[in-house]
């Protein structure tokens, strides 16, 4: 028996030259690191993007990666992709830290194979999504391929199957975030699809089931990539993306700033952060909600950086469905979801789009633990056929569902109006609203006063045949109307509110509330909910 060192203490590094293994697996690593040669590094770069190496680099924090199946390769030997020796096999996978906590990353390398999924690189993918659900860590994919590898035939779209099993698997378990950062086509797009958010990166980043060439064969529509499935159709109409960046370093930006109000799994709560912000600083200005005349629009923003910690609001959905507002911000230290009518567009009305935003977003919220702030200033449901072909009956029950099926804490408040089913369906009492607040100029009611009028006195006012005593009967009886319902002392009397409050003292009794509520749900207790898309 040799010994292996004199000293067992001994760490310095031999001065004798390096042994066989050693030198080869050197070379292969750097090899492997290299990626597929300048010339289509260069291409990549000519194209405004980064490599998938630098992308990882930007997103974690420094020197954190771990990378895994480096060395991973396709045994796919026709059309001699086996012959290539691509390792890696197109997709770089491994686990790093983004503000110090742990991440599962993968990203794709569209210079190797144009990032197409073959199933080595489904199963790279395949195998992170099963590591990072048993070590109860978020996933991100950063996603650059030609989809489904041509070569590889169904075992490619087999590949795809397994990784939308695992999204769907680890759906409200542990948060999954996507990132586009170039073309995203055919079934590959549904990945991201089953994911809790995706990002898109101005001018780089494309998403569509069938491209621009088969949209004409098809329909003989003539449409470009950005038009057909760019950042901004994404973002603003189908709302299948809720971030765009301008740029990749900014995106990755976005990306970890969105994870520092997000726990890293369902069994845990989102990190608390200390704030100098105080707990009951009074917020006098939003007195001026009072004073509005109720059909005047205004900015729900300004309400929510005024109720929030430091005024931070790290919005979600921005572009899409703007007649509700959702995001996160923090309240005494502890990230709130909030949800909010936004009297800037189209009234804060309920729509097709604006329910299904909302309801994703609570069902978020649900699954990972993050308490709910309401902010109600409604109008109703958005009237109109489009609306009502368009399924408002099916998607305003998503939210009706997903405020009900919430076991979060839930703190509501109405500004100004509440009406009808809009009413019920934003945090309501009745969908079990833990604590339900309203400002003293609040209205709530079966609807506004106008309307309400002109349905319960039709026959008196058909009776009059004088226009101007019938303007005059209008306004008494509106005035009657107005005085009994259009406030929020009905609601407080039989309980549907549980206080009026001042505006000046809203942060401050919004704080208290949730912090009744911290331990109203015990997330070592929650029992798994899927995030489904809507
Ligand atoms: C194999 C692919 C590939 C693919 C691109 N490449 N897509 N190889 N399988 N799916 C290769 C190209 O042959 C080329 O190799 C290299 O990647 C770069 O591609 P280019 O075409 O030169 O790049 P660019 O001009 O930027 O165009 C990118 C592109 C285009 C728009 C993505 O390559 C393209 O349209 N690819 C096919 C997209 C597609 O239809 N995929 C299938 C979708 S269906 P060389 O060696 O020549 O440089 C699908 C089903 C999933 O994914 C189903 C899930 C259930």
């Amino acid at each position: 028996m040799i010994e292996l060192f004199e000293d067992p203490r001994e760490d310095k590094k031999s001065d004798r030259p390096a042994p066989a293994s050693l030198v080869k697996f050197r070379q292969v690593s750097q090899d492997a690191q290299k990626g597929a040669g300048e010339a289509r590094i260069k291409a990549q770069k000519d194209k405004g993007k980064f490599t998938a190496r630098e992308r990882i680099s930007y997103l974690l924090d420094q020197d954190s990666f771990f990378e895994i199946r480096s060395l991973m390769e396709s045994s796919c030997s026709d059309f001699g992709v086996k012959d290539k020796h691509i390792k890696g096999d197109g997709v770089i996978t491994g686990f790093g830290r983004i503000n110090g906590r742990e991440v599962a990353v993968y990203a794709q390398d569209f210079t190797q194979l144009g990032g197409s999924l073959g199933l080595a690189h489904a199963r790279k993918i395949a195998d992170l999504m099963d590591r990072a659900l048993e070590a109860k860590v978020p996933v991100i994919g950063l996603l650059d391929s030609g989809g489904a590898r041509i070569q590889e035939g169904v075992d490619s779209l087999n590949g795809y199957g397994e990784i939308f099993y695992r999204n769907v698997k680890a759906s409200g378990v542990i948060p999954q975030i996507s990132v586009i950062l170039g073309p995203c086509a055919g079934g590959a797009v549904y990945s991201p699809a089953l994911t809790d958010f995706i990002f898109m990166v101005e001018g780089i980043s494309h998403m569509f089931v069938t491209g621009p060439s088969v949209v004409k064969a098809a329909t003989g529509e003539e449409v470009d990539f950005d038009t057909l499935g760019g950042s901004h159709p994404h973002s603003e109409k189908s709302g299948v993306c809720q971030f765009v960046a301008k740029s990749e370093q900014d995106c990755f930006r976005q990306v970890r700033e969105l994870l520092t109000f997000l726990p890293q799994n369902c069994y845990e709560k989102a990190p608390l952060e200390s704030t100098s912000d105080v707990f009951d600083r009074p917020v006098h200005v939003l007195e001026r909600v009072c004073e509005m005349d109720p059909k005047k629009a205004f900015r729900i923003h300004h309400v929510i950086w005024r109720l929030a910690d430091d005024f931070g609001f790290f919005e979600i959905h921005q572009n899409f469905a703007k007649n509700v507002v959702t995001g996160f911000i923090r309240l005494g230290g502890e990230v709130v979801g909030v949800v909010a009518n936004n009297p800037a567009c189209l009234g804060g009305a309920l729509d097709c789009d604006a329910s299904d935003k909302a309801a994703r977003f609570i069902r978020f919220l649900n699954a990972f633990n993050i308490p709910l702030l309401t902010l109600v200033d409604i109008g109703g449901y958005l009237p109109g056929v489009q609306q009502e072909h368009g399924g408002i009956i099916r998607h305003g029950a998503k939210l009706l569902y997903a405020y009900s099926e919430a076991s979060i804490p839930k703190v509501t408040l109405v500004l100004r109006k509440a009406y009808g089913g809009a009413y019920i369906a934003m945090g309501s009492k009745y969908l079990r609203g833990d604590f339900n607040f309203a400002f003293p100029s609040a209205e709530i009611a079966v609807m506004g006063p106008r309307g309400a009028v002109d349905i319960l006195y039709s026959r008196d006012l058909k009776a009059e045949t004088d226009e101007q005593k019938k303007e005059l009967l209008k306004e008494k009886l509106t005035k009657e109307y107005s005085d009994k319902f259009a406030s929020p002392y009905q609601a407080a009397s039989n309980g549907s509110i549980d206080e009026i409050i001042e505006p000046a003292e809203a942060r401050a009794k919004i704080i208290r509330a949730f912090q009744v509520l911290r331990n109203k749900r015990n997330p070592k207790e929650n029992p798994h909910k899927g995030n489904i898309p809507l």
